[in-house]
């Protein structure tokens, strides 16, 4: 196979969606990919393929023996240039679904610019090959047109809240990303330091002190695009880097803040999207997130919102109730309107379904006709009563074919696992629209919630302000207070939170002795800011978008890492670099780092 990788004097006129029945009789240069190859007794077909699409190549003997001699050896992903004629397909032949479907280009010249091993999966929108396969391929499977548009997608999306956010007068400034610890709560990426023997740099978790200490500079409406690093436990709509759109602006209260932003992200996701988003955005309070939603990011889509019946359970005589409402707990039901149908093992898998979440199990009932007892088909109709079952069917309106699914048990794991069951039931029972985008903020935060060990830490970050009106209560009743903090959701995902910050030092050191950070310890982490807010700080707050959950739910992926060029698996790793990796014992050294391996336990051997 005769290869000629030089360009030599050739040069591109085309990309390989552009060509259409204007072009006839134009005489083109070509460069692709081969994406297919058909030898049709005769004529060789070849479907060429760049970053904008595909133009079909004909080889004929009559016209070219050269061309279609090399072309006879060509395969997939071969790297070819063409020189030809652009002419109609005959009828019959053309491909309304192609911008090029109308054309070919009859060749005269082909040159095979480079040859390809054979993929190890083909180049095609619906392949078997796993993910794995797949990330270890990752430039190959970048050539496929679904990773390919979402990427596509992602870069339109930032060039489109770019200009949102410049039209607001918004400013790109960067900042460091060797840095200390930053205040976002999660375990944080280390990096030793050569120079300074034993110390560390850690990257950072979002720039959220640098973006605060510009506000105290005076670049009022700050934003950046940039990547920040968490070392957490890795999900669907989780990376360990990922990246926000980070945004501050000066003089402001909550409400413009909200303003701006659900306009620049409406404005944003429509121009990608073509459809229509409404502003202003519904809002809900966290409170009712957590009761009729079960978690703090409801999905507005749909309904199946949880209801309340612990006051009626205290009447019954199942003891999974009682025991729950005598430990302070709660007993909630979801009613699914037509959910008599489910079968026994539909229910198991449901239990199961909820188990990791904390759930002790899942009593049901189904709803026959009559009243009492009698209207129930369900395990726990007679532990629970005629005179409750009437109260719970007339609570929730049900009906003849319905089913009510109950949890009982302390607050959050019930919330939490009933919530998860009404989100799979969503799904199961298709329940929303998959194209439908519901916005949402979600706001009223609490500002502290209470640790594994009872203690109080800032359920956003600490320099978070309490609202106006709950300061004086501070120190008094701090599970009460609530937060200028607030969270856009869409489609049951958090895309974006942020906070009205404290610019008043007083108060953020008030706020630091009730979560029991010493003035010690409070220099030693945050001590520039501290300072900086001595020196005229202006009230601000802000935002930050998680920008590839976002285009996560644009594409309608529901994996964070079909939006992202190189991500990284669940077990943060790249396949393709096959990093982490090891280092020299010599870097080591350098780094003041001697290396102690955990043991192995028996499931790595
Ligand atoms: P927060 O921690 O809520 O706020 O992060 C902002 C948004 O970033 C996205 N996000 C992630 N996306 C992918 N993988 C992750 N591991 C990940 N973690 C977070 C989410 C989230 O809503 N400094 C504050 C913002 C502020 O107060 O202005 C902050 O970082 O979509
Ligand atoms: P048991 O008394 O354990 O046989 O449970 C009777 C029914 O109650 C079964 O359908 C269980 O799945 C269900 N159940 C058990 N614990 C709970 C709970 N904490 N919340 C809701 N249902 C439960």
């Amino acid at each position: 196979m005769e290869l000629d990788s030089t360009l030599a004097g050739w040069r591109r006129s085309h990309h390989l969606a552009k060509l259409n029945s204007s072009n006839l009789d134009h005489s083109v240069c070509l460069m692709g990919w081969v994406a297919s190859r058909r030898d049709h007794g005769g004529l060789i077909f070849i479907d060429l393929r760049d970053r904008e699409g595909v133009t079909q190549i004909v080889m004929d003997p009559s016209h070219s023996l050269a061309a279609h001699q090399l072309a006879e050896g060509v395969r997939s992903e071969y790297v070819l240039g063409v020189k030809g004629r652009v002419r109609a397909r005959p009828d019959g032949m053309r491909n309304p679904h192609l911008p090029t479907g109308d054309i070919e280009v009859l060749v005269e010249e082909l040159k095979i610019l480079n040859r390809s091993l054979t993929p190890p999966f083909p180049i095609q929108d619906r392949i078997e090959a796993g993910e794995g396969l797949r990330l270890q391929f990752r430039y190959l499977d970048l050539r496929r047109n679904q990773v390919k548009n979402n990427i596509l997608t992602r870069i339109e999306f930032v060039k489109q809240i770019r200009a949102a956010l410049e039209e607001k007068a918004f400013l790109d400034i960067e900042t460091p990303l060797l840095y200390k610890s930053t205040p976002e709560g999660a375990r944080e990426f280390l990096l030793p330091s050569r120079i300074h023997a034993g110390k560390f740099y850690a990257l950072p978790q979002s720039p959220q002190l640098f973006k605060q200490i510009l506000m105290v500079s005076g670049f009022d409406r700050y934003y950046q695009i940039v990547k920040c690093f968490r070392d957490e436990d890795l999900r669907a709509d989780r990376q360990p880097e990922f990246t926000q759109i980070d945004c501050e602006m000066s003089f402001v209260g909550q409400e413009e803040v909200l303003e701006t932003f659900e306009a620049v992200a409406a404005k944003a996701c429509q121009a990608v999207t073509n459809r229509s988003i409404e502003t202003p955005f519904p809002r809900m309070s966290y409170q009712e997130a957590m009761e009729e939603y079960g978690n703090d990011k409801p999905d507005v889509r749909f309904g199946l919102k949880l209801q309340d019946i612990t006051k009626l359970a205290h009447h019954t005589n199942f003891k999974v109730f009682q025991t729950a409402v005598d430990t302070g707990g709660i007993v909630n039901v979801i009613h699914v309107p037509g959910g008599a149908s489910f079968t026994r093992k539909e229910l198991d898998e449901m239990t199961d379904y909820i188990k990791p979440y904390g759930a002790k199990g899942l009593a049901w009932a189904k709803i026959l006709s009559g009243s009492g007892v009698a209207s129930w088909q369900s395990p726990i109709a007679k532990f629970v009563g005629d005179t409750v079952v009437d109260q719970i069917n007339s609570k929730v309106q049900a009906k003849e074919g319905d089913i009510l699914l109950f949890g009982a048990g302390d607050y959050s794991s019930t919330k939490a696992s009933l919530g998860a069951l009404r989100l799979y039931l969503g799904e199961k029972l298709k329940l929303f629209d998959p194209k439908e985008l519901a916005f949402l903020w979600v706001v009223d935060f609490p500002l502290f919630e209470r640790d594994e060990r009872g203690r109080l830490v800032a359920c956003h970050h600490p320099f978070t302000s309490p609202k106006p009106e709950d300061v004086h209560r501070l120190e008094t009743e701090p599970d009460e207070v609530k937060a200028a903090a607030y969270d856009m959701v869409l489609n049951g995902h958090e895309i974006a939170g942020g906070s009205i910050r404290i610019h008043d030092p007083d108060l953020q050191k008030r706020l630091f002795q009730v979560i029991g950070l010493s003035d010690e310890e409070a220099r030693a982490k945050f001590g520039f800011l501290l300072d900086a807010l001595q020196y005229g700080a202006p009230p601000h707050g802000g935002i930050a978008f998680g920008l590839d959950r976002l285009v996560m739910i644009l594409t309608g992926e529901t994996s964070i890492r079909d939006v992202i060029p190189f991500p990284k698996t669940n077990k943060a790793a790249c396949l393709m670099t096959e990093s982490p990796g090891p280092v020299t014992p010599d870097e080591l050294r350098d780094l003041h780092i001697r290396v102690q391996l955990p043991e192995l336990k028996r499931e790595d051997v």
